[in-house]
């Protein structure tokens, strides 16, 4: 099993780690900065633990939850939510369990239909952009979306407008009009913000209706970003959360949190099957791109001034010291 990466900046950050409505009753493994947990559900929430037995090293994951324990799949040694091992089947009656006999226990909650787990100390009590996706519009969670690139490439891939018109030519765009129009960052309470860019979309959401919609990048944390956009001419309004989870320097898994005021009467599997196909359309690039991981130095690749939102995520990540998935 690899070891842990203690990334300065992402040990203390909230990352997503499934949707809550997919942890059913059995323990659940995922994988976080390179460590494995294991998910489970107790009367007092979700709990979250190093997938390890400390008895002989066998996930904690293939085992049961029963009455609020964990079991392990091999000896059946029981852990409460705390990580520790409060009953060993084989110990004799009467037999102190032996203190060392635990696993580390993360912090988890459970926010705006996410799981989410820290494995330091949370700089939050909970992710602190969770209170814009309960504005009162229809939500709509998607993913586990496993990509084989790095976690920055796939943010960046997210904030990046000039290959709407290219990479999903015919959807977000059209190639005909690939003028991006110039816009200033800004930084308003930790929130990094792009002004408007306006984009001309053929089929902006799977319901075939070609708009002029205005786009607003919005930077919460180096996992955490926001699409607000309106459609022109209409009250339309879409906003979609990309959160992504590192889980090795090129692997990552993304999910997004879709919220909009229109198309109530539209399945959901309409907005679901759409933008799988766009993440299957951005896959192709972000797995190919070399370095793998995102170069921090702005003088490692090519900037043009429609690439602000991008520089400014690669400034965000520096100032905060994120080096897993960067170089
Ligand atoms: S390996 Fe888990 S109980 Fe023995
Ligand atoms: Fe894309």
């Amino acid at each position: 099993m690899s070891a842990p990466i203690r990334d300065p900046a992402l040990w203390r950050e909230w990352h997503p780690v499934a949707l809550s409505s997919k942890l059913g009753t059995q323990p659940q493994q995922v994988k976080v900065l390179g460590e494995n947990v294991v998910l489970f559900r107790t009367r007092d929430g979700v709990r979250a633990m190093r997938d390890l037995c400390i008895h002989r090293g066998v996930p904690l994951s293939l085992g049961r939850v029963e009455n609020d324990r964990l079991l392990c799949a091999y000896h059946g040694w029981q852990y409460d939510g705390s990580g520790a091992c409060v009953c060993i089947p084989a110990l004799p009656a009467g037999q102190t369990i032996p203190p060392k006999a635990r696993t580390p226990r993360f912090e988890c909650v459970e926010r705006i239909g996410f799981i989410w787990v820290c494995l330091g100390e949370p700089k939050e009590p909970e992710p602190p952009y969770a209170k814009y996706g309960e504005e009162g519009l229809i939500p709509l969670r998607m993913g586990p979306y496993p990509v084989n690139a790095s976690a920055p490439r796939v943010v960046e891939n997210f904030l990046d407008v000039s290959h709407l018109m290219f990479v999903h030519e015919g959807l977000l765009g059209d190639s005909a009009y690939s003028e991006i129009n110039d816009y200033e960052m800004s930084e308003t309470d930790g929130v990094i913000r792009s002004g408007e860019i306006a984009v001309y979309q053929p089929d902006p959401d799977g319901r075939g209706q070609g708009v002029t919609s205005i786009y607003v990048y919005e930077i919460f944390g180096p996992m955490a970003v926001r699409l607000v956009k309106r459609a022109l001419g209409t009250d339309e309004k879409f906003h979609l959360f990309l959160f992504v989870l590192p889980e090795s320097e090129t692997a990552c898994t993304a999910f997004m949190l879709q919220l909009r005021n229109y198309g109530a009467d539209v399945p959901d599997e309409v907005f679901v099957e759409f933008q799988d196909r766009l993440l299957e359309q951005d896959k192709v690039i972000v797995e190919h791109q070399k370095p793998e991981l995102l170069p921090l130095d702005l003088q490692a690749e090519l900037h043009l001034k429609c690439d602000r939102v991008s520089i400014a995520y690669r400034r965000k990540l520096k100032e905060l010291g994120v080096t897993f998935g960067t170089e």
